[in-house]
Order: structure tokens, then C-alpha cells, then sequence
């Protein structure tokens, strides 16, 4: 998800405004800051952008997650459904807030299996937090259903998909709040920062307040400003919200170009007849960050995985399954709740129940699945010699293989 692979001279003029001024935080000083007001520029273009009524902007997708929580007054005693492939931040951002995340299986569109949720559903489920995975969506319509029929918030994690759309809406813009991240290595980035959206104009003052330790925000004297209650140093800094500034006005030229080249890729490892990709609820609004494919068997996957990085060919290609920071298999220390600091006892006995599950469904998902990044760079010749490569993997490895083996499971 490379932002950062355009980079240039309009992200080193919005910080050099910045520099210029030397005021690096986002509130006060307004004398010396001589109008330059970077973060609330960029909070401005992301509600025009992405079409919602609120952005706050924090120092990463993490804080964001946290603070979108909090604000929806999720907290200890409340569960919150997730699915099973994600980045570690999602169950961090629950735990923060004292409630216990309950994953779930997901399907073949790589998010939330609406069926899986509905059977997690308890007493004590408060919110349903699809992740957007890997540049595409999880099926809103369905999961804003299961909302409805049981009063639960829909929470989007679309940290992932900037840019994608359901329905002709920008997700993370569709349920009662969502969220961007703006690391390094996202679609846009600020380098470090993230974002809430929401359209609830009480959950935006709470989320404004929250971030900045409570802060009311209704003077120019912080030091006046009341405490309505606590809060965190969840701030973003000037500095990142320039780069995020200019990054924002490349976004829909990052987009056509992922677009381009994910169309192109897609159509060589299409003439693989093994290869499967994955379900996307709404195909027009995937954000093309990544192809995402499946091979019949584990088994197969595995080769081509070796077979790949024996031909110096594995870069920018993901297998989730042996990854130890996106899928449940690998997450040790979340199933054994080894923690810094004591959880509440109700806690602890409540994620260790939710994450040691049997997660077949999944496995039998994400043990078949690559995942393949896409670049802002490729020249269509590149991408035509790595389509060639992979698919001569594939062929390679398929054809050595006995046709028993090839059964898909
Ligand atoms: C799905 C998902 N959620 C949340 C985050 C957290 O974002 P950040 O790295 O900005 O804290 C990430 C980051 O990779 C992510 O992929």
C-alpha cells in the first residue's frame, strides 16, 4: 500500500510551510503560526474526499481505533466481534479500552463471515468491527443488517482500504464510525497518524476531546479549556499532517494507477486455471492494493511459496497464514494473554475462551491464500515479466504435482 513510492517535491513543501513557522503542534500558538494550520487542512480535505461529516485525525490507525472506541462508549463487559485476519492493532485497540475481542471466521472476501458473526453474537456483544483487508471491503449491507436486528454499532477498520468504496460510498464513512491508518506504509501516509470518520456529530466532539486528554476545545486558552473526562495523548503532530496534506491530493492518481496495474496482473495469473481469487462484496470499489489468490490445496501454496523464493521472486507477495502479526494461528501471545500489566479477571477469562477457538473455516482459507502487493512504480513490462514468473511457479509446481493431491479442500 505504497504511498510513500510517490513521494516528492509537494510533501516537502507542506512541511517546509511547517518548519517555516516552527510550530509543530496542532493546537495554539496562533500568533506564531502565521495561519498555517496543517492538521485541520487535512481533516477539511478528508471530509470532502471521502464524503463524511467528521474527521479526526490521531497519531496512528491504532489511536484512532482506541479513540473511535472509546467515543462509542465501548468498554469493560463489552464484546466486540472481529475477524480472525487482521493486523494485531485491532484486538490491541479493543483490549485498550477494557473490552475482550471475539474473533471469528472469515470467508473467502478475506473479511467478517456474516454467518460466523451472527453466531457470536451474546448478551454482551456491544459492536461488530469489520477489517477491510487488503484493499477491498468486507459485505456491508449484510453486516449492517446483523447491526440492526440486535442494536450493535458497526465499528469499519478500513486502515487498509483507503480509497475503496461499497455501494458508492467510501468505506469507513458507512457505519457508526470508521477508521484510516496513515503509516508508512499505507495508501496515503502521514508517515504516522490515522483517522476517525464518522457523520455523528456527538462521537466526532468525543473523539476531538478524547485524543487531546479531554480537552473541551472551546477557548483559545488551553489552560482554561474544562475536562469533561479523561482522555489520552492521542494528538497528531504538524509535521505528519502535512505530508498527509499532499498525499491526500494524489490519492485518486494512486488509485487509477493501482487500478491499471492490478487489472493487468490479475489478467496474467487469470490464465492459471488452479488459481481462485478472492470474493469482493462490491468489485467496482475495490481499492486494488493487493490481488489476493487462492491454489487449490495448502499443500501446492506452500510449494509455490518455496518454489518463489527459490527464484528470488517472493517480494511484495504475502502468505498471511505463516505471517505473525495478521492471522490468529501465529498470535501467541493474545491466546496465552500475556500482558505488561494484570487484565481485569473477567477479561482474561473472557479472550482466553474467544481466541482459542477452532478456526478451521479460516485456516482452510488463509492456508491457500497469496496475496500480492501492488506497486505504483511497474512499468507494464515489469508487470508483464512478474506475471510470467509467478505463473511459471505455479505451473511448475502444479504439474509436479499428483493429481489426488490437486483436490481442492
Ligand atoms: C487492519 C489494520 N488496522 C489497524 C492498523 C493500525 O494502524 P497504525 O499502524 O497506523 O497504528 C493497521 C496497520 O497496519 C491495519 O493494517
Amino acid at each position: 500500500m505504497p504511498g510513500f513510492e510517490l513521494w516528492g517535491a509537494e510533501e516537502r513543501k507542506e512541511v517546509n510551510d511547517v518548519l517555516e513557522t516552527g510550530i509543530l503542534m496542532r493546537y495554539g500558538f496562533d500568533g506564531p503560526r502565521r495561519g498555517v494550520w496543517k492538521s485541520k487542512e487535512l481533516e477539511k480535505a478528508i471530509c470532502e474526499t471521502f464524503g463524511t461529516k467528521h474527521a479526526q485525525l490521531t497519531s496512528s490507525g491504532t489511536s484512532a481505533l482506541t479513540t473511535a472506541m472509546a467515543s462509542l462508549g465501548i468498554g469493560a463487559g463489552d464484546e466486540v466481534i472481529m475477524p480472525s485476519f487482521t493486523f494485531v492493532a485491532s484486538f490491541e485497540a479493543v483490549l485498550s479500552v477494557g473490552a475482550t475481542p471475539v474473533l471469528v471466521d472469515i470467508d473467502e472476501s478475506l473479511t467478517l463471515d456474516p454467518e460466523a458473526v451472527r453466531t457470536a453474537i451474546t448478551h454482551k456483544t456491544k459492536c461488530i468491527m469489520p477489517v477491510h483487508m487488503c484493499g477491498s471491503m468486507a459485505d456491508l449491507d449484510a453486516l449492517q443488517t446483523i447491526c440492526n436486528e440486535h442494536d450493535l454499532i458497526l465499528l469499519e477498520d478500513a486502515c487498509q482500504s483507503i480509497g475503496a468504496t461499497y455501494k458508492g460510498k467510501h468505506v469507513g464513512t458507512i457505519g457508526d464510525a470508521g477508521t484510516f491508518s496513515f503509516d508508512f506504509v499505507k495508501t496515503i501516509t502521514c508517515g504516522e497518524g490515522g483517522v476517525v470518520l464518522t457523520n455523528d456529530a456527538s462521537v466526532y466532539s468525543k473523539c476531538d476531546q478524547y485524543q487531546d486528554h479531554g480537552h473541551d476545545h472551546m477557548g483559545a486558552d488551553r489552560g482554561a479549556d474544562l475536562h469533561p473526562y479523561l482522555g489520552y495523548n492521542y494528538r497528531i503532530s504538524e509535521l505528519h499532517a502535512a505530508v498527509g496534506l499532499a498525499q491526500i491530493r494524489k490519492l485518486k492518481k494512486f488509485l487509477e494507477i493501482q487500478k491499471k496495474n492490478h487489472e493487468a496482473l490479475k489478467n496474467i495469473l487469470a490464465q492459471v486455471p488452479e488459481i481462485s481469487f478472492r470474493t469482493i462484496p462490491d468489485p467496482a470499489g475495490d481499492s486494488c492494493t493487493f490481488i489476493s489468490w487462492f491454489l487449490p490445496t495448502e499443500e501446492i501454496t506452500r510449494s509455490v511459496i518455496n518454489e518463489m523464493k527459490t527464484q528470488n521472486i517472493l517480494a511484495g507477495n504475502f502468505y498471511w497464514y505463516d505471517n505473525n502479526w495478521h492471522y490468529i494461528r501465529k498470535w501467541d501471545h493474545l491466546k496465552a494473554s500475556t500482558s505488561l500489566h494484570a487484565f481485569a479477571p473477567e477479561l482474561k477469562r473472557g479472550l482466553i475462551e474467544n481466541v482459542n477457538k477452532d478456526f478451521t473455516p479460516s485456516d482452510a482459507i488463509m492456508s491457500r491464500c497469496i496475496s500480492t502487493s501492488i506497486s505504483l512504480l511497474w512499468t507494464e513490462q515489469q508487470i508483464q515479466e512478474k506475471g510470467e514468473k509467478i505463473v511459471s511457479a505455479i505451473k511448475k509446481i502444479v504439474t509436479a504435482t499428483p493429481q489426488s493431491l490437486k483436490v481442492k479442500v
